[in-house]
């Protein structure tokens, strides 16, 4: 059973405050970098959407709000999915359940998204399958999830930042790269729990999985975010995450 962090109530409130405080990377990077990738309105109208790890729900919203003819956000969590459903929308629905256990029949959507939820998935390769058989033909998967980068060292490297004489970060340590397989960190909880895995592993299970890779980004912030909190400046010294579009074969 894969872990279900965010209905730890300590960890809920640390995170629902973050997001409600617009304090991390979620719109000054994430959300901005992943839009990038998604298909224009005049694509989307219609399409069958999955999001998987939906969380609150923000992205099923604002697919649905740009024609998608039909949204399924999944996620582990009940108390984000309470969250979500706070805001119902039509035609989004939601399902409790965790990627790995989740079945559809094939070819039923065209579009499935995946913001920040595969680095809590232990085995991506029966996943990515999955959704290869989940898409329709030509159908596209686009997802991010923390950079290989920053899970490799989770755990192992403290402090994770290299400071010069003065207390200023310089650079990132990366270390364990190509020691593959679970993390163990403290993020608002101790014992959160991710995986860690290359990105070749990322990109060749995808290849594997009958996709074709379309789009690989790594970006900073968005400058309009630099410009009102400098400290993202920080995030040019190393890829906090990274974005696939990949299209499954017809
Ligand atoms: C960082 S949050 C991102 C939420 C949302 N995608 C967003 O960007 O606002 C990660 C989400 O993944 C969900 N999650 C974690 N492991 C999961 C799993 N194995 N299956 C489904 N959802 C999972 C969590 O419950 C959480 O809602």
């Amino acid at each position: 059973m894969p872990q279900n962090i965010y209905d730890n109530p300590k960890f809920f409130a640390g995170y629902d405050r973050l997001r409600a405080e617009n304090a991390g990377m979620n719109e000054a990077l994430e959300q901005p970098a992943l839009k990038s990738l998604l298909p224009d309105p005049a694509d989307l109208a219609g399409m069958r959407v999955l999001d998987i790890g939906c969380g609150a729900g923000e992205m099923c919203r604002w697919l649905a709000d740009r024609g998608a003819g039909s949204v399924v956000g999944m996620d582990i969590s009940e108390w984000m999915l309470q969250k979500a459903a706070a805001s119902s929308h039509s035609p989004v629905t939601y399902i409790h359940i965790p990627a790995e256990d989740a079945s559809f029949e094939p070819a039923s959507f065209d579009l499935i998204v995946s913001s920040l939820t595969l680095h809590y998935v232990e085995d991506i390769s029966p996943l990515f399958r999955n959704i290869h058989t989940w898409l329709s033909g030509g159908g596209r998967f686009v997802f991010s999830m923390e950079h290989p980068v920053t899970t490799a060292v989770q755990g192992r490297i403290e402090p994770r930042w290299l400071e010069d004489g003065t207390g200023r970060r310089v650079a990132w340590k990366l270390g364990h790269n190509s020691d593959e397989g679970e993390r163990v960190s403290a993020w608002f909880v101790d014992g959160v729990i991710k995986y860690h895995r290359t990105v070749a592993t990322v990109l060749n299970t995808l290849i594997d999985s009958g996709f074709r890779i379309a789009r690989v980004l790594e970006p900073h912030a968005v400058e309009e975010a630099e410009r009102a909190r400098p400290e993202l400046l920080e995030e040019r010294m190393r890829p906090p995450f990274l974005f696939v579009a990949a299209e499954a074969s017809a």
